[in-house]
């Protein structure tokens, strides 16, 4: 949520701060922004509403935008609409510093009302207008600029990750956080600010993830790190492993579909390294609690938001049946603040996939509070979930950029369903069993490979559906998650209206919307509710519902009642919602782009959620 880039080197800085903003705007693209110290030594700001290009086009005509140091900003907006006085850089009523933030200022109308009584105006509606002015009220009665940052930081409640330029320490970048990712960026004599490592990574690989609380003040040949209260921090510098072909859309139109095509390595990746053929089982290297301890767990909780809580939801249903031991899935927004009840032998899950998800790290904090293990399923290495958990595993999906989940989802059932064998195995699984999920998972990327060529099936089926207004999406048992999956890719990108229910859920409510223009999209693969199921989508067809069906191959049962069926291949049940997921995810993303709507970047969507 907001992409924050800081440059100071011996380049010139605004192509930097433009490219790497371009990079972040997955995070935020409703207006953006960019301040300079130019070679005069005066700050100088340009803002506009929209996307980075519209900023870019403005620029373009001003010739005086040269210098080494400066911040720049894509903004999602929280306080105040999308405008140009809203967005960010905001600089300070002396005109002297500006700031980009990340974040949000809690107690900014206290801290305003204070600031008008000194006789300060305001030009915009933010809350991080309020924190430029603040600092520059400070920096006025003590002038030493760090000294402002660090005293106006104790007197802000909420949340933040900033960078601040100062005209009379034009050599100088500072920056600093509490509940919103920073990470310095270590060049070859020049160094970089950014809110997520893939603004910066084309310049450097060396990174160190400011903890919350910390303070980096970046001079033109070093760098200091310190809390905010000013203690000396000995900082370990990591070294990115991925490079820049990971967000580079190659031949694809929109990083939606690269990332739905490439499911065929990423879900290879999620299980690669984590099976043990000889015991018939599974293995979670980064789960850090012994065997011994695992088989004592009673009770699983699963705590995630969005498309994560998805996955958890298929995890219920596969820890459940393979385990036998009951698992709560959990919005985290929800548990954080309901006095969350943690028994005893409880193991506690985080599943996000940006691993900077405000809600679930405050989750993670509540749970932790209360003295529980906390293991996290992430994807982004580094993420403060990542180093906050206690345990944890990464889906090694790569960078997801696309707004929209795709193949986070389906690694993220890929880990759980791992995790349910490996529990199943040491409880009552047979080896039997063991062995027909190893080699179904061996098998599973080539199944998704078959998947993705209904592509131009699903292409067809969407543009009978792209002037709908409503949809719904029905399944039952481990498929009804992917019912809410696939009614929340379909509403967050093209903006019908969509709801997933248990097909059988349908009779006590919703079937009343059902007419001729209504679709079911419905799952029906082959397992123990199919029958059920069929029984479920003739009430449907009696009320003349349009139905489109996710069938196996080879079941012809659904093909009278359906307008289309789409036949996915033959699949063991366990891996079934895995390659429902795809046809979901490709007919979201055809109705999108028959729109014309942009699946990347939809509307008032920011890919990592970082404020409450
Ligand atoms: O990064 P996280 O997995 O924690 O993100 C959770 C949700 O914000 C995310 O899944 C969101 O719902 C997506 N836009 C869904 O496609």
């Amino acid at each position: 949520m907001c992409g924050i880039i800081g440059y100071i080197g011996k380049r010139n800085a605004l192509p930097i701060l433009i490219e790497g903003i371009k990079r972040l705007e997955y995070r935020g693209y409703d207006s953006s922004g960019v301040s300079i110290i130019d070679k005069d030594n005066e700050l100088i700001t340009v803002k506009e509403k929209g996307q980075v290009v519209d900023l870019e086009r403005k620029i373009s005509s001003r010739k005086n935008l040269l210098g080494n140091v400066g911040i720049s900003h894509t903004r999602w907006a929280t306080h105040g609409e999308p405008n140009k006085e809203n967005a960010h850089p905001h600089n300070d009523y002396k005109n002297r510093i500006s700031l980009v933030h990340n974040g949000i200022i809690e107690n900014y109308k206290t801290l305003k009302d204070k600031l008008i009584k000194e006789g300060i105006e305001f030009k915009s509606e933010t809350d991080s207008e309020v924190l430029v002015n603040l600092i520059s009220w400070i920096y006025e009665k003590e002038n030493d600029i760090e000294v402002a940052i660090r005293e106006a930081l104790q007197n802000v409640e909420g949340t933040f990750g900033i960078a601040v330029i100062d005209k009379n320490n034009p050599e100088q970048i500072i920056a600093a956080r509490r509940g919103s990712p920073l990470i310095l960026g270590i060049g070859k004599n020049e160094f970089f600010i950014t809110s997520d490592v893939t603004g910066t990574i084309i310049h450097t690989k060396k990174v160190i993830y400011l903890k919350d609380n910390e303070m980096v003040k970046i001079n033109r040949d070093d760098f200091v790190i310190t809390t905010l209260d000013n203690t000396p921090v000995d900082s370990k510098i990591s070294i990115v492993d991925w490079d820049i072909s990971n967000i580079d859309k190659g031949k694809y139109s929109h990083f939606m579909l690269k990332e739905i095509y490439e499911q065929v390595e990423t879900v290879e990746n999620a299980f690669r390294g984590r099976i043990i053929e000889e015991l018939s089982t599974t293995k979670l290297g980064g789960i850090s609690i012994s065997a011994s301890d695992l088989r004592k767990i009673k009770k699983v909780q699963i705590i995630a938001c969005g498309t994560s809580w998805h996955s958890a939801l298929v995890g219920k249903a596969l820890i459940e049946k393979n385990a036998r031991i009951s698992v709560d899935v959990e919005y985290a927004s929800e548990y954080r603040y309901n006095n969350p009840i943690i028994p005893d032998d409880t193991l506690v899950f985080v599943i996000s996939q940006s691993g900077e998800t405000a809600d679930t790290l405050g989750a993670l904090r509540e749970v932790k509070a209360r003295g529980a293990k906390v293991m996290g399923i992430t994807n982004v290495v580094g993420s403060t979930i990542a180093r906050e958990t206690d345990g944890g595993i990464y889906i090694y999906a790569g960078t997801e950029i696309g707004v929209a989940s795709t193949k986070a989802f389906t690694s993220q059932v890929t880990i759980l369903s791992i995790f349910s064998i490996l529990l199943g195995r040491m409880k009552n699984l047979s080896p039997n069993y063991g062995n027909k999920f190893i080699n179904s998972l061996r098998e599973l990327p080539q199944l998704i490979k078959q998947t993705l060529k209904l592509d131009n099936q699903i292409k067809k089926i969407a543009e009978s559906i792209k002037d709908s207004t409503n949809a719904l999406y029905l399944g039952r048992g481990i498929h009804f998650p992917l019912a809410l999956e696939g009614a929340l890719k379909l509403k967050e990108i093209s903006y019908i209206h969509a709801e997933g229910y248990p097909a059988a859920e349908m009779k006590h409510g919703p079937i009343a919307l059902i007419d001729e223009n209504m679709p079911v999209i419905a799952i029906n693969l082959n397992n123990y509710l199919h029958d059920k199921m069929v029984s479920n989508l003739e009430e449907v067809k009696a009320r003349k519902g349009r139905i489109i069906t996710i069938a196996t191959e080879g079941d012809n049962s659904l093909d009278e009642i359906s307008e289309f069926v789409i036949k996915i291949p033959k699949c063991f049940v366990d891996l079934q919602p895995i390659l429902v997921a795809i046809p979901l995810q490709l007919l979201a993303y055809h109705v999108a782009v028959l729109k014309n709507l942009d699946p990347d970047k939809p509307r008032n969507l920011a890919k990592s959620v970082t404020v409450e």
